[in-house]
C-alpha cells in the first residue's frame, strides 16, 4: 500500500498487486490581513448515502474501468499525432477529442497518462507511446511566459525520467524558466501575465493562482538534479508557504487568485477567475490546494505545509459526504454541473495526506471518490474515460466535458492507492 516512489508521491511502480487481472503499481508570507479574510458561501451538502465499502482497497467499480481506460488511452495515442495536437477535452456526446497545441498548459497531462500507463501495467509497449508524445514537449523548457511548466514538464518529462533515466536536462532547463517568476518581494512565483488584459484580470499586477502549487514538483526535483539550483527548492517552499495564508483563508477554503502589489509584497485583495465569486470556493481550486500543499510538505519536510494540506482536506471532507464525493463545480453552487476533475485531483491529494500522516479519513474518502466516480461518471463511448469535468463555467468554457487531467488525476490517485 501507499505512495511508490519518491517524487512528488508519484507512481514509480516500485511495489505492485494484481487486481482485476491488471498489475498495478503501486512565506514568511505578506501580510494577509491587510484584507478582510472573506468567508466562503454557504453550502448545501447533499443528503448522504452508505459508503460503497469500508474496506481500505480499491473497489471492484474502479478496477473493472481500468481495461477500458488502457484501451482508450491506446487508441487516441496510436490514433493521433502530437504535431497535430495535445488531447485536452470531449464534448458531452462526441467522440473525438477536441486538441490543443503543445504550448497549451494541459499537454503535459496525456503523455503523463501513458507513463502512468506504463507504470501500473508494466507492459512495455507504453514506454514507446509515452516517449513519442513526451519528445515534443522539449520546446517548452524554455518558457519563460507560464508558471504552468510543471503541469507541462513534470507530468511528462519528470516522469519520463523517473522510468527510463532520460530528461534531466530538460527539467532542469524547466525549472530554471519557472524561477525567472519567482518574486522575492512577494515571496511567490507569478502566476498569470494579465495586467492590461481587457477583462477584469487586466488591473492584477501580480497575480498568484491556486494552480500554482502544482508546479512546485518540478522545481523540487530540478534542485537535486546535476546542473540543478538548490535555491528552486525553496523557492518552491516559500510559494507554498505564501500560498498557504493568502489562497487560504482561515477556515481552510482556498481562494483561486491572490493579487499583490510587486513593489511591496502586499496582498492586495483575493478574487477569483474560474470560481464562481471571490468569496467561494472552486472545487478544482480546494484539490490543486490539498494535492499541492500535501507535495511540497513532503518534498520540504515542512510541518506547516503539512498543517496547511491537512486543513484544506479537513474542509473538503466537512463540505462532501459519502455518495456525494464529487463537488458541484463550485461549493457555493450545489445544484450546478458537477466536476469529476476537482474530485479526482482531490482524491490523489487525500492519498499523499493519508501516506503522509496515517490518518485513515482521507484515504476512506479518497477510495469512496473514486468508487463514485467510477460507478457513475464513465463515459460512455470514449475517448475520455471520465465525463462530466468543467473547465471554466464563469467564461462558459468546458462545461460538463470530458477532460484530460480528470482522467491522468483518476490514474494517478488510483495507482497510489494500489
Ligand atoms: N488553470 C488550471 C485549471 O483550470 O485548473
Amino acid at each position: 500500500m501507499g505512495v511508490g516512489g519518491g517524487h512528488a508521491g508519484r507512481v514509480t511502480g516500485v511495489a505492485g498487486v494484481v487486481l482485476a487481472g491488471v498489475l498495478l503499481v503501486g512565506c514568511g508570507s505578506p501580510d494577509a490581513g491587510s484584507v478582510p479574510a472573506p468567508s466562503s458561501a454557504p453550502v448545501s451538502v447533499p443528503v448522504s448515502t452508505p459508503a460503497p465499502s469500508s474496506n481500505d482497497v480499491l473497489s471492484p467499480a474502479v478496477t473493472r474501468v481500468l481495461p477500458t481506460a488502457w484501451e482508450r488511452l491506446a487508441a487516441s495515442a496510436d490514433r493521433l499525432d502530437p504535431a497535430a495536437g495535445y488531447p485536452r477535452s470531449v464534448d458531452a456526446g462526441k467522440s473525438t477529442w477536441t486538441t490543443k497545441p503543445v504550448d497549451d498548459w494541459t499537454s503535459g497531462f496525456f503523455p503523463g497518462e501513458l507513463w502512468l500507463a506504463h507504470t501500473m501495467t508494466r507492459d512495455p509497449a507504453w514506454v514507446a507511446r509515452a516517449q513519442r508524445w513526451t519528445d515534443p514537449i522539449a520546446g517548452q523548457v524554455t518558457r519563460t511566459d507560464t508558471h504552468d511548466l510543471g503541469f507541462v514538464v513534470d507530468d511528462s518529462y519528470g516522469a519520463a525520467l523517473d522510468q527510463t533515466g532520460r530528461g534531466a536536462e530538460q527539467i532542469v532547463t524547466a525549472a530554471r524558466s519557472l524561477a525567472t517568476r519567482y518574486s522575492p518581494s512577494v515571496k511567490a512565483i507569478k502566476s498569470w501575465d494579465t495586467e492590461g488584459d481587457d477583462d477584469k484580470r487586466g488591473s492584477w499586477r501580480f497575480p498568484v493562482i491556486i494552480d500554482t502549487v502544482m508546479n512546485l514538483p518540478l522545481l523540487d526535483r530540478a534542485a537535486a538534479l546535476p546542473g540543478g539550483d538548490p535555491a528552486w527548492k525553496d523557492i518552491a517552499t516559500q510559494h507554498a508557504l505564501t500560498a498557504s495564508t493568502t489562497n487560504m483563508r482561515p477556515d481552510g477554503s482556498i481562494a483561486h487568485v491572490a493579487v499583490f502589489d510587486p513593489s511591496s509584497g502586499q496582498l492586495v485583495k483575493r478574487d477569483t477567475w474560474q470560481g464562481a465569486d471571490p468569496d467561494s470556493t472552486w472545487s478544482r481550486g480546494q484539490g490543486w490546494a490539498i494535492h499541492g500543499f500535501a507535495a511540497q510538505a513532503r518534498a520540504a519536510g515542512n510541518p506547516e505545509l503539512l498543517a496547511a494540506a491537512r486543513k484544506a482536506a479537513d474542509w473538503w471532507l466537512a463540505h462532501t459526504a459519502p455518495g456525494a464525493r464529487v463537488p458541484s463545480w463550485d461549493f457555493s453552487r450545489p445544484n450546478e454541473e458537477r466536476d469529476t476533475s476537482a474530485a479526482a485531483v482531490a482524491a490523489s491529494g487525500l492519498l499523499d495526506l493519508a501516506a503522509q500522516t496515517g490518518d485513515a479519513r482521507y484515504r476512506q474518502v479518497a477510495l469512496e471518490t473514486l468508487d463514485e466516480l467510477a460507478t457513475r461518471d464513465v463515459a460512455p463511448d470514449g475517448p475520455a474515460l471520465l465525463a462530466h469535468a468543467v473547465g471554466g463555467k464563469p467564461q462558459d468554457s468546458e462545461v460538463d466535458v470530458g477532460i484530460v487531467y480528470a482522467d491522468y488525476y483518476f490514474l494517478e490517485a488510483v495507482g497510489r492507492a494500489s
